[in-house]
């Protein structure tokens, strides 16, 4: 019998993703199992993987390199179904990644890889495959993508996307005849790259975007508003020092600290927190399907706060004080580039 308290979140989380998909718009991210996180007890995250999906957080975002986090998926579907039935394991979507080394793509490395997956995931069809690429002077990339269609038509992928590619690779792909459904991308208060073309190339060709990085580890939150500006022993997770670089190149820490202070005012008359006000602010850009937050499975749980993020409305006089900081910020996309840029330089 479950002790959890949490109400399920409102039907203003559900996401038509495609045709036979539906989805949370907030997504539960696994990076942060992978290590570099503390340390994930793995009979824990299973089990707290379970009050997740009661509370309708049904989406899960993960990748073939974040440790154990297919597996984690494989083991919770097969709990869920030996507690609940068969049934139960279709009420969750779980999107992996590959992010193959660079190296030829042959058919047979890309079925092995996919196969791996389905095992691991203890799954018959993949319900999106998120495709990186890191290098586009390489262009076997579209050959990755032709057998990962081929794929798609057999069955073992319901629905191809791809993570932190660029417009112009983006639209090679899309030109090529790859019916991409999403890209996965860095995108956050701090980092609005995604609004200088991707946004709108994906509004006109019906992708989504999937965005990460939008509470910047949890810099985005109370707990360093206020703060001195964290150093390196500080920054307790891979997750904090990524985004710590982002926030130096986005404008430094007495600027963040401005911005953290008008998200609370906002966020206090809204009665939630800067977390729910620096998510919301993502959720209603052009083409985002969805943010993706990552959790410590069995080490901390936002869930409550994070439920509030679907009854918030940001008005237009929120947005006017957001812009007032914003605008003093540096242009992150003449610095860094496009989506993605951020991985190939
Ligand atoms: N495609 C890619 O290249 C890529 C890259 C990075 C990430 N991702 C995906 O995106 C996911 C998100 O990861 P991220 O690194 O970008 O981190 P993030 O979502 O920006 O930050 C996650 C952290 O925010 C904190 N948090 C969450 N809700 C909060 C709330 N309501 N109040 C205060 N703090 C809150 C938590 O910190 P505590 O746990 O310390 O409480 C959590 O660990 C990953 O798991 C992965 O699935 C993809």
């Amino acid at each position: 019998m479950s002790t959890d308290t949490s109400l399920p979140v409102p039907n203003s989380s559900r996401f038509q993703f495609s045709s036979e998909l539906e989805i949370c718009r907030i997504l539960n991210g696994m990076w942060q199992v992978s290590g570099g996180h503390g340390y994930i007890d793995p009979e824990i995250a299973v089990e707290s993987m379970f009050p997740y999906l009661d509370s309708r957080f049904t989406t899960w975002d993960l990748a073939d390199h974040y440790g154990p986090a297919e597996d984690f998926i494989g083991e919770f579907r097969r709990r869920l179904t030996a507690r609940r039935g068969l049934a139960a394991a279709a009420d969750i979507q779980a999107f992996t990644k590959w992010v193959p080394s660079p190296g030829p793509m042959d058919r047979r490395l890309v079925d092995e890889t996919v196969n791996k997956s389905l095992r691991r995931m203890d799954l018959e069809s993949l319900d999106l495959l998120q495709f990186h690429w890191w290098d586009y002077a390489d262009e076997r990339y579209l050959e990755a993508m032709s057998h990962l269609e081929k794929l798609r038509i057999e069955g073992k992928i319901r629905h191809l996307g791809l993570t932190n590619f660029d417009t112009q690779h983006l639209k090679k792909i899309i030109d090529e005849g790859y019916g991409v459904v999403s890209n996965q991308v860095q995108y956050s208060i701090i980092d609005r790259r995604p609004e200088m073309q991707m946004a709108q190339y994906c509004e006109e060709q019906g992708i989504h975007l999937l965005a990460y990085g939008t509470l910047a580890g949890g810099l985005l939150s109370e707990r360093y508003l206020g703060q001195p500006e964290p150093g390196g022993s500080a920054l307790t997770t891979a997750s904090l020092s990524k985004y710590k670089h982002v926030v130096d190149a986005w404008g430094g820490w007495e600027l963040f600290q401005e911005l953290l202070l008008t998200l609370k005012g906002i966020a206090d008359r809204h009665r939630v927190s800067i977390a729910d006000v620096a998510i919301r602010y993502i959720l209603d850009r052009p083409a985002v399907a969805g943010v993706i937050v990552g959790v410590r499975l069995g080490v901390a749980d936002h869930r409550d706060d994070n439920a509030k993020v679907f009854d918030l409305g940001l008005e237009p006089e929120d947005l006017d004080k957001l812009e007032t900081v914003l605008s003093r910020s540096r242009d992150l996309y003449s610095i860094i580039g496009d989506c993605g840029d951020e991985y190939r330089r």
